[in-house]
């Protein structure tokens, strides 16, 4: 089964990558990368798995890898809110042109195709809403980054509908774990601290994110794969949508051996998503989907703690991006 992963030098694609390889030998896989700053040649170190430097809006180069895969499961993306809001044109190149030229590409040879997407197409709920996304939730995207995916999984929908292009889709919530770009939340505190810098809070920190491990995420885009319907969107969510912001960045100092209220309040997002809950009740009774890390006080204790062990000991994976992440942050008032 020839697989082509776009993104996969990215966080969740390559972490994808490394999980296919160790675990579904039956896959050969080809990464296309276009390695913009979020892409990292060093995040498939040592796998025997060709990387095509490369844009996926690039309608000639896609054809051609199109052409050789019997499966294309689509990852890359611009994958930053506070990036979309500095600049948004990168997000409507990659997320809805990239999109579109891949789509174009599996119709024109019928392969199966996979769409990876958010919980933020949904956009947010109140704190007091005990609501949770499901497949039937009407799209609110609030930034350019959560508008151009929304646009992306319209495009999915469509050529599903008009085309009869054999596609699945899921929607997943924030992932954490190894290899994430130390401009996102969790892997900015961690090497904050490495730095001795302080953890960095946006406003009072009562958003809530329904945090899952990359792993788990992974592992349900592998059961779709094998099990799903085709035609059909799943939600991924492993009920952590309990947990706020200050929270998390409370257990992440106390992890790290810190007084709990080591950090700084800093600018608010405009904008900011209040909360988000996803319910996969669908992907957990149709095809028998569980998260594994999972405790029961805030569900991310011990994949947090890996998390944190993780980027201490590949300092020199995130040092040589440290100093320019915060440069950036500083000049945003973050
Ligand atoms: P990331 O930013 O870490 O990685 C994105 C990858 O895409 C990078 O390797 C980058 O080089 C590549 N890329 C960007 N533009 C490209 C282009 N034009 N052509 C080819 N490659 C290009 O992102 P991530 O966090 O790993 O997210 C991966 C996917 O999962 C995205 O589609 C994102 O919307 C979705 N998602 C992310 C999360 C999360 O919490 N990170 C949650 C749900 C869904
Ligand atoms: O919900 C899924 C989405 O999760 C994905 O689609 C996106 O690709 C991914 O980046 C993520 O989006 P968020 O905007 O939620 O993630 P981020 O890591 O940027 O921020 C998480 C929360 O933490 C958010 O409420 C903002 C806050 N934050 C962020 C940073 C970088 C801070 O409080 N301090 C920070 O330094």
């Amino acid at each position: 089964m020839r697989m082509l992963v776009t993104g996969g030098a990215g966080f969740i694609g390559s972490n994808f990558v490394r999980r296919t390889v160790k675990t579904r030998p039956e896959y050969e896989i080809t990464v296309l990368d276009k390695l913009t700053y979020a892409g990292n040649r060093a995040n498939l170190a040592g796998l025997d798995v060709p990387l095509v430097v490369g844009d996926i809006a690039d309608a000639a180069l896609v054809d051609g890898l199109v052409a050789e895969a019997d499966i294309v499961v689509h990852f890359a993306a611009e994958s930053h809110n506070d990036n979309s809001l500095e600049d948004p044109w990168p997000f409507m190149h990659t997320n809805l042109i990239g999109t579109y030229t891949l789509l174009e590409a599996v119709r024109r040879h019928g392969t199966r195709f996979h769409h990876v997407s958010t919980d933020e197409v949904f956009g947010d709920l109140a704190l007091d809403d005990p609501a949770r996304f499901n497949e039937h939730t009407a799209y609110n995207p609030s930034s350019p980054y959560s508008a151009t995916k929304a646009g992306s999984d319209h495009l999915v929908r469509a050529w599903i509908r008009s085309f009869g292009i054999e596609a699945t889709s899921s929607n997943c919530s924030n992932n954490y774990g190894p290899y994430q770009h130390i401009e996102k939340f969790i892997p900015r505190q961690i090497t904050n601290i490495l730095s001795g810098l302080p953890a960095k809070l946006y406003g009072t920190g009562e958003q809530v994110r329904d945090w899952i491990h990359v792993d788990d995420h992974n592992d349900a885009i592998h059961l779709i794969l094998d099990r799903g319907k085709t035609g059909e969107t799943y939600i991924i969510g492993a009920d952590n949508d309990h947990v706020n912001n200050k929270q998390v960045i409370e257990l992440i100092c106390e992890l790290m051996g810190l007084g709990k209220d080591a950090y700084e309040h800093v600018a608010d997002r405009p904008g900011h998503d209040m909360r988000y809950a996803m319910d996969s009740t669908k992907l957990r009774t149709e095809l028998g989907w569980r998260p594994r890390f999972t405790d029961n006080d805030t569900g991310m204790r011990r994949g947090l703690e890996e998390t944190i062990a993780w980027y201490r000991e590949n300092e020199s994976w995130w040092r040589p991006q440290k100093e320019q992440v915060e440069a950036d942050y500083a000049r945003k008032g973050h």
